[in-house]
C-alpha cells in the first residue's frame, strides 16, 4: 500500500539542491530545480554511484560517477543507455514535502 511520507520541511528554498533522504525504506534523492520538487531513487543502476553526489543539467539528474543521465520527470536513462531511475509522486504541503512510496517489507 502506497504512504505519503514527510522528507523535507516545506519553507521557501531559493536555490537548486539535490540530497538523500530516507522514505519508507528507499533511499531518494529529493531534487529542487527550476522551481519543482522531484524524488527519484539515489543509487544510479549503472554501478551504484550515489545519484545526490550529482548535479542537474536540462532536466537530467547527472551520476557523478561515469556521468550517466536520467531524466527527472521520467526516470530514464538517456538514449544508449538501457536503464532507468525509480521516480516517486511528490506533495508540496503546507506541512512539508512528502514523498509517495510503497513501504519495503522486512523479513525477519
Ligand atoms: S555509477 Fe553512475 S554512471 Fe556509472
Amino acid at each position: 500500500m502506497p504512504e505519503w511520507i514527510k522528507v523535507a520541511e516545506n519553507m521557501p528554498v531559493k536555490e537548486a539542491s539535490i540530497r538523500k533522504v530516507k522514505a519508507g525504506g528507499h533511499n531518494i534523492c529529493l531534487v529542487y530545480v527550476e522551481e519543482k520538487f522531484y524524488a527519484v531513487s539515489s543509487k544510479c543502476p549503472h554501478a551504484g554511484g550515489e545519484l545526490a553526489g550529482g548535479w542537474c543539467k536540462d532536466g537530467n539528474l547527472i551520476c557523478p560517477i561515469h556521468r550517466y543521465q536520467y531524466s527527472l520527470e521520467t526516470g530514464r536513462g538517456a538514449a544508449g543507455q538501457g536503464d532507468y531511475i525509480d521516480t516517486f509522486p511528490v506533495e508540496v504541503r503546507e506541512d512539508g514535502v512528502f514523498v509517495q512510496v510503497k513501504k519495503k517489507w522486512r523479513l525477519f
